[in-house]
């Protein structure tokens, strides 16, 4: 089976569902800023959302906040709470900007800096942690930190961890591919998480934190 082809049928089959990527960016004024998730992550994220009902999630990587809309879509029914960490303070504006212009933003709070230094702060607990930062090379960096803020039967989910098998030439070595290997090789024999790779998006990592 071709995944593209795949792809393509399952879009066309949900299209008019979820958060339209397409008419999401074309309503964003700003043009310049990180890539966002596929729909098929979106709806997943939604998905999982449905099914667990967290309280409280933390997204590191806000960009112009497509996948936390979708996110926040699914928690609006019940007040949950969606904390976002963006580093660049343009494109978190942009982001602010959407959230109320779709009368979300009482349900998201956004944290404007460098997660590198935020996360370690945090204090809080989280039901669901979306690790989509641009800056791959925290992946691994951050992953402890994640894991000690994350609830006992929460859930770790990350975006581009098939970065590994997409790029494979030299100059994405450092960049992508060996944090990102690194982190799912720590995820995999991790024997407090029971997780997999799913193909959609660029790889969405599924870990769930055992209950002990
Ligand atoms: C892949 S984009 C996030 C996309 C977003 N989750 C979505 O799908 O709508 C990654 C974002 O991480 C931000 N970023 C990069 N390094 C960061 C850091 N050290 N701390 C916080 N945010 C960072 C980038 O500015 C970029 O907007």
């Amino acid at each position: 089976m071709n995944l593209e082809d795949a792809s393509q049928y399952i879009n066309a089959l949900y299209e008019n569902r979820g958060v339209n990527k397409k008419k999401y960016v074309e309503s964003t004024d700003l043009k310049k800023f990180g890539s966002i998730i596929d729909e098929d992550v979106s709806r997943m994220l939604q998905l999982i959302i449905q099914l667990t009902h967290p309280e409280n999630i933390l997204e590191i990587g806000t960009s112009i906040g497509y996948s936390t809309v979708s996110m926040a879509h699914a928690i609006k029914d019940y007040n949950g709470k969606i904390t976002t960490i963006e580093s660049d303070e343009v494109v978190a504006r942009q982001a602010i900007k959407n959230f109320q212009e779709r009368g979300l933003a009482e349900f998201i709070q956004v944290k404007i800096g460098d997660a590198e230094e935020i996360i370690p702060q945090i204090q809080e607990k989280f039901d669901i942690i979306f690790q989509d930062v641009g800056d791959k090379k925290l992946y691994p960096i951050l992953l402890d930190d994640c894991l000690r803020i994350l609830k006992p039967g929460g859930l770790l989910l990350a975006e581009d961890t098939l970065f590994p098998v997409m790029f494979k030439s030299k100059e994405h070595e450092e960049d992508f591919i060996k944090p990102i290997h690194k982190f799912n090789e720590n995820i995999a024999n991790n024997p407090n998480l029971e997780s997999t790779i799913l193909s959609i998006g660029d790889g969405l990592t599924i870990a769930y934190k055992k209950e002990r």
